[in-house]
């Protein structure tokens, strides 16, 4: 079912770029007629190339193609995915892998996958790549799910930043994968994060990597610092993100390269979810819709952009943050929501 609709989620892209293609073709004829047929092919061109996943991304500074990369950045959530800049689809709700052994690991990662979920989340440093990579094949061999349906995030950590190609064989290596769909650095290290940023690029190029992108970059110059050392704009940058640390000022920044911010603490994590799911608005909400606390904030994330990666190694709180795609917070209470906002931040990392 799921299946069906990324397929016609996918359908509508395509749709989507060949109408693209007309228009521009029609721009070029008219161009063509003021005399300006060159600057009508070039769009043309970029067009056309932006269809290539790995080189979506390469930023060549044509208007045209930020003008695509931003419309295709916007949440489906019939299908429950977002285009990323890299010309990938990513599931925007997964479930994240902080903080579990490598049994919890496996076994959250094979009740997710038979809940529905696509998108797992981990480091090398959680130390759990292994137990991901067995949840994956047992969900595989049970023919639960292809490889290609799953989408796999794990980050460099920052002591590996000077040898960007051995970190990433090595998680290859753990999570017992040909490919990973997205990796992340873990965070923002000015003295070598740039040449571990590049170590990705290569491994897009090598096809080891399909997407790349931060982790907990906070300031915009910092952002910008790494962006104009590198080639390819990230594609996601993953921070500290719930309803009282909301990330706007990073939000906004993003949107000019296309890049979609991703929640982790989605739930405010351990040892502060009680303080969200016992929040008067937040309780409110949930009780006018028949839901749970953890449910509305969810919801919230997916309807205010952010891809949730909730951590769990409860089956029943698995299964019950998955069930968030049958309801739909109304403007009001989105509004609500976003007043919720503090600036605060539950990690000093
Ligand atoms: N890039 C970074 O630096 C960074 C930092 C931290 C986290 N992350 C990523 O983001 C993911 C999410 O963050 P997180 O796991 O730390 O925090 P979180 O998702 O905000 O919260 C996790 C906590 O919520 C509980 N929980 C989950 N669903 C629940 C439900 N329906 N009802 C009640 N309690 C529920 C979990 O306990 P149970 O196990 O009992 O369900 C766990 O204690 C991580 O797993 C990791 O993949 C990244």
């Amino acid at each position: 079912m799921r299946k069906e609709s990324r397929m016609a989620g996918k359908a509508g892209i395509i749709m989507k770029k060949i109408a693209a293609i007309v228009l521009s073709c029609m721009m070029c004829i008219s161009l063509a007629a003021c005399g300006s047929s060159d600057k009508g092919r070039t769009d043309t061109d970029t067009e056309i190339r932006s269809g290539d996943a790995a080189e979506n991304s390469v930023r060549d500074g044509s208007a045209m193609e930020t003008a695509d990369v931003k419309e295709e950045s916007s949440f489906n959530l019939e299908t429950g995915t977002v285009m990323l800049n890299s010309g990938y689809e990513m599931p925007v709700l997964g479930i994240g892998m902080f903080r579990l052994s490598q049994s919890e690991a496996e076994n959250s990662v094979y009740w997710a996958l038979s809940d529905g979920y696509r998108l797992i989340d981990t480091a090398k440093i959680y130390g759990n790549e292994e137990g991901v990579g067995k949840g994956i094949k047992r969900a595989i061999d049970e023919g639960l799910v292809k490889r290609e349906e799953i989408f796999v995030t794990t980050k460099m950590w920052t002591d590996d930043y000077d040898d960007g190609t051995e970190a990433i064989e090595a998680s290859l290596r753990k999570l017992n994968l040909d490919y990973i769909d997205l990796m992340i650095l873990h965070h923002s290290q000015p003295e070598n994060d740039v040449d571990a940023y590049k170590a990705m690029e290569k491994a897009v190029k090598e096809g080891k990597l399909k997407s790349i992108g931060l982790s907990n970059y906070y300031e915009p110059d910092d952002f910008d610092r790494l962006v104009k050392a590198t080639e390819i704009t990230p594609a996601l940058l993953q921070n500290e993100t719930h309803p009282y640390h909301q990330s706007m000022k990073m939000k906004e920044h993003l949107k000019q390269y296309g890049t979609v911010m991703e929640s982790w603490f989605p739930l405010g994590g351990r040892g502060n979810t009680q303080r969200l799911f016992e929040d008067e608005t937040i309780s409110e909400i949930a009780k006018a819709h028949g839901k749970t606390s953890a449910q509305i904030i969810l919801r919230w994330h997916l309807q205010a952009g952010n891809i949730a990666i909730p951590g769990s190694s409860n089956e029943d709180h698995i299964q019950e943050n998955y069930e968030i795609f049958d309801f739909e917070l109304t403007d009001e209470e989105m509004e609500r929501m976003t007043a919720l906002d503090k600036d605060e931040r539950f990690a000093s990392y």
